[in-house]
């Protein structure tokens, strides 16, 4: 399980009002279950939004970060600041490609920040704000560059020399692409659903694009991961680690720190049980068997095996 990168708020409670230690806060309990998805530690991805640098949390943690890129319009800035978080230990980098303009997020509209918190990343932009600004007079943001193509991962795959994985991806098509791009992982994700109506949700997404993928690159979940049977799911169709959002910042809204703990030690125990009433001892023995599979019912139904199958 990762935690996916969130702009500013989230950063913004843990660093600065919290004073959370990242060491802390990565060594609860449930997030040793990535080792076991990802054949390695536990990751936290870091927003390019975030209001604390990047090096400061490096320094906070022994845990692998990553880091999340918003490709800024100045191609130099962003060289420097991709470059300055793989200085500082960020062993990949999630470039999200959903986002060329923000989503129509009515209820942000009346959301600031306080004053005193700026997404430090994007200083010396000499932006006039370093918040998305869901300005009504157009749909284009400054912290955004929607030029962005293909043909430049190449340029960031070179920039960055961490793997690159594309966070947004939702198609079959995308997932071929990606690898002929050189792409070192995907993120089926649709932004929480933050950007766009109508789209699917991931778990609907993810078997489609892991066959189109075939096993070249891992396929790693984020969105509507709320329970550890969504856990299980999206392992059994086929993603190899999955991210959680606003789970993790509901807790630390409640509670900081320990509602962070709390929420994943939920997930852990609901994951564990969801395991054992499935019959699966390990993660590699978790795969498609697992679910109910019956024309008329729905993919995502699980199945308990006969005592002593
Ligand atoms: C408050 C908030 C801020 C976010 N900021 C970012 C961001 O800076 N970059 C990004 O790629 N995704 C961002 N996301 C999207 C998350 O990384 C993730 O895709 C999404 O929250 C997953 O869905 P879930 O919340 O249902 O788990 C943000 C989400 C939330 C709720």
């Amino acid at each position: 399980m990762t935690v996916a990168p969130v702009a500013r708020r989230a950063s913004a409670y843990l660093y600065r009002h919290e004073r959370v230690r990242l060491a802390g806060l990565l060594s609860a309990p449930m997030l040793w279950l990535a080792v076991l998805y990802l054949g390695s530690l536990a990751v936290m991805v870091v927003s390019s939004f975030t209001t604390t640098a990047i090096d400061e949390i490096a320094r906070n943690t022994q845990r692998p970060i990553w880091f999340q890129l918003y490709v800024q319009r100045d191609r130099a800035f962003t060289k420097d600041m991709v470059q300055r978080a793989v200085a500082a230990g960020c062993k990949a980098v999630c470039l999200t490609v959903d986002t060329p303009v923000l989503g129509c997020r009515y209820g942000q509209l009346s959301f600031g920040l306080p004053s005193s918190l700026e997404c430090v990343h994007l200083r010396g932009l000499n932006l006039k704000s370093s918040v998305p600004t869901h300005s009504m007079g157009g749909i284009y943001d400054p912290i955004f560059d929607p030029s962005f193509n293909w043909k430049d991962l190449e340029w960031l795959r070179t920039v960055a020399g961490v793997p690159v994985l594309l966070k947004g991806v939702l198609s079959p098509e995308d997932g071929r692409r990606a690898i002929d791009y050189g792409v070192d992982g995907i993120i089926v994700s649709n932004h929480g659903g933050r950007n766009l109506d109508l789209l699917p949700a991931t778990i609907d997404a993810l078997p489609g694009i892991a066959d189109a993928v075939a096993g070249r690159i891992p396929v790693l979940l984020d969105s509507g991961i709320r329970r550890g049977t969504d856990v299980l799911t999206a392992l059994a169709l086929g993603a190899k680690a999955v991210f959680v959002g606003r789970p993790y910042i509901y807790g630390l809204a409640i509670a900081g720190a320990r509602g962070v703990e709390r929420v994943i030690s939920i997930l852990r125990d609901e994951f564990q049980r969801a395991m054992a009433l499935t019959g699966r001892r390990s993660i590699a023995e978790i795969d498609a068997t697992v679910l109910w599979k019956q024309m008329d019912t729905p993919v995502k139904t699980l199945r308990s095996p006969a005592a002593g199958a």
